[in-house]
């Protein structure tokens, strides 16, 4: 099975097909210049039988999935968005806990360029300077009660500019150039990034989540901070005292109550 099997050519050598990742993550990696969503490509791979550490990435995405049914804006020759399979042995209800995996590992990847102000917003933000810099979205797929695979993808705004934007977004979010005045090579971030992310899932997989959890609170912002979570038309508001075992959000309110939150958008309450 390779690239032409399904039909989409391998992207030019200047582009990101100089990456060589090959360790567990990225032992094998399909290039695409245009796709509809990595997350969607992957999880016809993972069907397929692909095994884990197998990576999509591609330069353009014409179906960009965010959380929450959004849109990931997605446009040619400036950023990262690469999906990888993964067949971790965990119950269904862990799976979250990938998400987090993920998040600690561009955490402190992003951290090498921007040391300091690299901040990690529940439930799969990365923020540089409090704007969201990458978004990662976490799939799986079961089969009678087991994970058969889970696909984290992730989108890392590279070399965007501040007017490539769209408009609802140009105050929200950045991209790595933005925050350094360089232009960040692309290859180089993306090797990085599967060489981080092994690195983190092998802590998961031989220690369990007790390690990221850590690691995932000391890069939040929000720890002991009073927030509100708006989810559809719930609003929960509350003091947050951590992340459970499950990557639910825990909040004790003014009732004195803990509540676990599994879902939503987090906003700072006032001025902290
Ligand atoms: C979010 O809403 O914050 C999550 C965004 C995740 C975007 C990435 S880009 C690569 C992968 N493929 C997709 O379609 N989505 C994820």
């Amino acid at each position: 099975m390779n690239n032409t099997a399904y039909g989409l050519s391998n992207i030019s050598e200047d582009d990101l097909s100089g990456i060589v990742a090959g360790g567990t993550i990225g032992k094998e990696i399909f290039f695409l210049r245009e796709v509809d969503s990595t997350n969607i490509y992957a999880s016809k791979l993972a069907q397929d039988g692909m095994p884990e550490g197998v990576v999509v990435i591609a330069d353009c995405q014409k179906k960009g999935k965010g959380r929450l049914n959004r849109v990931w804006q997605s446009p040619p020759g400036k950023n990262i968005y690469t999906s990888i399979i993964l067949r971790p042995s965990i119950t269904p209800h862990f799976a979250p806990q990938l998400t987090l995996t993920a998040g600690v590992a561009v955490a402190e990847l992003i951290s090498q360029y921007c040391p300091g102000s690299v901040m990690l917003k529940w439930p799969n933000d990365v923020q540089i300077n409090m704007r969201k810099v990458c978004g990662i979205l976490t799939e799986m797929r079961i089969k009678r009660g087991k994970i058969d695979f889970i696909i984290v993808g992730m989108g890392i705004n590279i070399n965007m500019r501040k007017e490539d934007f769209q408009e609802e977004f140009r105050e929200s979010s950045t991209s790595l150039q933005e925050e350094t005045g360089n232009v960040i090579s692309r290859i180089d971030f993306a090797n990085k990034i599967y060489r981080t992310f092994g690195k983190w899932y092998e802590t998961y997989i031989d220690k369990g989540f007790v390690p990221i959890r850590e690691s995932w609170l000391g890069y939040s912002g929000i720890l002991n901070k009073n927030i509100s979570v708006h989810y559809k038309n719930e609003v929960h508001q509350g003091r947050v005292i951590g992340i459970d075992e499950y990557g639910a959000l825990l909040l004790f309110d003014e009732e004195n109550e803990t509540k676990r939150i599994l879902a939503g958008d987090v906003s700072l309450i006032g001025e902290q």
